[in-house]
């Protein structure tokens, strides 16, 4: 990502310069609703994310500048204020500070301006770059790096789910932070053991295609992951040791479905068959049979759409036309609502694939979808 243009903003505004970070955004694979659940994910940092320029300032004050926001775009607050700002990025931030805060980090006041190039709303974890570009700056600057990697991601996750009122899983944090260039990460959400595997088919390509209907993930995000808590409670009154979804198979969750409205049991079963897709694609991985892979995908896509419901009529469409095409693997990525579809395509397909999705698109709903081919990159760093 090129910084000339938040280093000039960051020295116009506070006539000095700061260190740089960056935090990249995430696809995921496979592994959808799964990571609040206790089951496994499969993502991958990406080469676009957040930029964060910051320097200690020697007072209690944090001074914040959002540089690509055209208004409403500055603010300053004390570093001891525990009323959040009203801005909901800034949210993000100060609840990162706090996290850290909560965790025994002295913070003293900053300069920061900071810039990105993921879109918002579409499924690629702009949030998480956020909130982690942040934990890890802040982490560098005032404890030389004392918080463990591990806590920056929960500190992320914990400033999203205290500070912006989303009940996220730790997936995108723990990507963002971890991500390895040209690999996906296969994490274990339960005890976040995780396991890098290189992703270079020679004959694939993945591609996101950007139905360009924004999503915000708020309550009805929340609603998904309390239909889970409902029917694992409900078992939990029936069976031993069982703390989430993933403590549950099929047989069980049938023992309680006369307890469950039919919507938290379509849910909750979606999450028990997301699981064993997870696995069968890790092992399809290993033999590097990416036909299997793909039609995972599929089966995750209209699972995600059909019996979880958090995917949209724009979405779905371009999931019908990647099976029209013949394309691989296709499927709604990320918390749902709308943003991208992730493709799994032919490297012979690509283009003809891409275009009808674009002509196809544009001609049914009047907008342009944008096309973004995904390239694995590293996990959040500090620049230069
Ligand atoms: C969002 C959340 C993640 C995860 C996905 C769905 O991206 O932040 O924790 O739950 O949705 O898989």
């Amino acid at each position: 990502m090129d910084t000339t243009i938040l280093r000039n903003r960051f020295r116009e505004q506070f006539g000095h310069t700061g260190d740089l970070f960056f935090s990249p955004g995430r696809i995921n694979l496979i592994g959808e609703h799964t990571d609040y659940n206790g089951g496994f994910v499969f993502p991958g940092a990406i080469d676009k994310g957040i930029a964060a320029e910051i320097c200690i300032n020697a007072s209690r004050k944090v001074r914040l500048l959002a540089i690509d926001l055209k208004s409403d775009n500055y603010v300053e607050y004390d570093i001891d204020e525990n009323e959040k700002p009203t801005q909901h990025w800034a949210c993000y931030i100060f609840g990162v500070c706090k996290e850290m805060q909560k965790r025994g980090v002295t913070l003293g006041g900053f300069n920061s301006a900071f810039s990105g190039d993921i879109p918002l709303g579409a499924g690629m974890s702009s949030s998480a770059a956020l909130e982690c570009v942040f934990a890890f700056a802040l982490n560098t600057i005032f404890a030389d790096g004392r918080v463990d990697m591990f806590e920056l991601a929960k500190i992320g996750q914990a400033a999203e789910h205290n500070y912006c009122g989303v009940k996220c899983g730790i997936m995108d944090q723990f990507a963002s932070i971890f991500g390895k260039q040209g690999c996906l990460i296969r994490l274990d959400c339960r005890s976040l053991e995780y396991e890098y595997f290189p992703f270079n088919p020679q004959e694939y390509s993945l591609v996101l295609i950007d139905s360009c209907v924004k999503h915000s993930l708020g309550t009805e995000y929340n609603e998904r992951r309390e239909s889970c808590e409902r029917a694992v409670a409900l078992a939990n009154r029936k069976f031993q040791n069982v703390e989430t979804l993933r403590d549950i198979d099929y047989a069980m969750l049938d023992a309680v479905k006369s307890g469950l409205s039919d919507t938290d049991y379509r849910r909750s079963r979606y999450v028990l068959d997301e699981k064993e897709r997870v696995m069968a694609v890790s092992d399809a991985l290993n033999r590097g049979d990416y036909e299997t892979v793909g039609k995972k995908m599929y089966e995750t896509h209209w699972g995600l759409s059909r019996d979880y419901t958090v995917s949209c009529e724009e979405v779905d469409f371009l999931v019908g036309i990647a099976e029209e095409c013949g394309v691989t693997g296709s499927r709604i990525m990320g918390g749902g609502f709308g943003g991208c579809t992730i493709n799994l395509v032919r490297k012979t397909l690509y283009d003809k694939f891409t275009s009808k999705a674009v002509r196809e698109y544009s001609k049914k709903f009047g907008i342009t979808p944008k096309v973004y081919p995904v390239v694995i990159g590293d996990g959040t760093r500090k620049l230069q």
